[in-house]
C-alpha cells in the first residue's frame, strides 16, 4: 500500500510509478480525511509507504493530522518507507515523519527524497516550462531508482537533500503561524466553475453566490487550489499572479 498526499501532482506522480513497480494500490491521503477513513489492513509481506511533498521543510499539516489518526492492523515484519518531494531541500521532513510513524508503532525501514518543480510559488515562479520540463526530466531517473529500491525492499537513509535541517524547527513554525486564508483573494476573472473547491483536500473553500470563499481561518496552504484554476484567478500574496501556475504533466 502507497498512502500518499499531493497538492500538485509530484507526489501523486512518484506514487504511481512505485505502484507500477510493486503492483501494490495507491491509496490518497486526502480522499481518506474527506471520508474519515483511517483504518488500514496490509496483507503478509505487503510493504507500506508513504510519498508526501515537504513544506517549509516539514510535513504539511495533513501528513501530520493523517498519521496521528491512522491505524494500520496486521502490521509486524512489513517493509516501511517513505519518499519526500521538494523543490530545494527537505530539512527534517523525513525525519518528523519517522518519528510520527513510531508514535504509531511503524518503523521506517528506509526514507527517499526527490527535487522536482518547486510549487511555492509565493515565492519562486514556475513561469519557464522549459526548466520546469527538465528539472522533472532530470527526476525521473531517481524516480525509478527509488521504485527499484523500494521493490528490492531496501533499507537505509536516501536523501542527499537534507540541507539546513538545524534550522527546520524555526522555518517550520512560520508555517504553522502563517498558514491562514485570509490573503487568499479570488479576481474579477472567476468563472465560478468550483474546480478550486474539487481540489481543496481539507474542504476550506465553498461556493458562495458562484464565487469560492475561504471558510476556515487556516489550511494546510497545499496551494491545489491556485493550481488548479483554469483561469489563474486566484492569488495569495503579491507574487503568486505572476509567479504562474504549475501541475504535474502527465503525459511527459
Ligand atoms: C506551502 C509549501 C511549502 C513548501 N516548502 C518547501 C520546502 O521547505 N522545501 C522544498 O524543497 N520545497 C518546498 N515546497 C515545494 C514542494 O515541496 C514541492 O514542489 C513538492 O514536490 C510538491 O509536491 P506535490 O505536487 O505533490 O504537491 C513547498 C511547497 C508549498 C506549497
Ligand atoms: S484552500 Fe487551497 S491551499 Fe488551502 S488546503 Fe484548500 S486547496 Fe490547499
Ligand atoms: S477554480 Fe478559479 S474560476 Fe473556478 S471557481 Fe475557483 S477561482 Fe473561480
Amino acid at each position: 500500500m502507497i498512502i500518499y498526499f499531493s497538492g500538485t501532482g509530484n507526489s501523486k506522480h512518484v506514487a504511481d510509478v512505485i505502484s507500477k513497480k510493486t503492483g501494490e494500490k495507491v491509496v490518497s491521503m486526502s480522499d481518506c480525511l474527506k471520508k474519515m477513513q483511517f483504518d488500514f489492513k496490509l496483507k503478509k509481506g505487503e510493504r507500506i509507504g508513504f510519498v508526501y511533498p515537504v513544506y517549509y521543510w516539514g510535513l504539511p499539516s495533513i501528513v501530520k493530522d493523517f498519521v496521528k489518526s491512522m491505524s494500520i492492523e496486521k502490521y509486524g515484519k512489513h517493509y516501511a518507507y517513505s519518499v519526500a518531494t521538494c523543490g530545494v531541500a527537505t530539512g527534517s521532513a523525513d525525519e518528523d515523519l519517522a518519528k510520527l510513524l513510531s508514535k504509531r508503532g511503524i518503523k521506517l525501514n528506509a526514507s527517499f527524497a526527490v527535487k522536482m518543480v518547486d510549487n511555492y510559488t509565493l515565492v519562486f515562479s514556475v513561469k519557464n516550462k522549459e526548466k520546469n520540463d527538465k528539472k522533472n526530466e532530470n527526476a525521473k531517473e531517481t524516480i525509478e531508482n527509488i521504485a527499484f529500491l523500494v521493490e528490492n525492499r531496501t533499507s537505509g537513509y536516501h536523501n542527499p537533500y537534507r540541507s539546513l535541517w538545524m534550522f527546520s524547527p524555526i522555518a517550520h513554525v512560520s508555517y504553522e503561524l502563517g498558514r491562514t486564508t485570509s490573503p487568499f483573494k479570488v479576481s474579477q476573472d472567476c468563472i465560478g466553475c468550483g474546480i478550486c473547491v474539487k481540489n481543496c483536500p481539507t474542504n476550506t473553500i465553498s461556493m458562495e453566490y458562484g464565487k469560492p470563499m475561504w471558510i476556515n481561518k487556516k489550511c494546510s496552504q497545499c496551494l491545489s487550489c491556485l493550481h488548479h484554476c483554469p483561469v489563474n484567478a486566484i492569488t495569495f500574496g503579491p507574487l503568486t499572479k505572476k509567479n504562474g501556475q504549475y501541475l504535474y504533466d502527465e503525459t511527459k
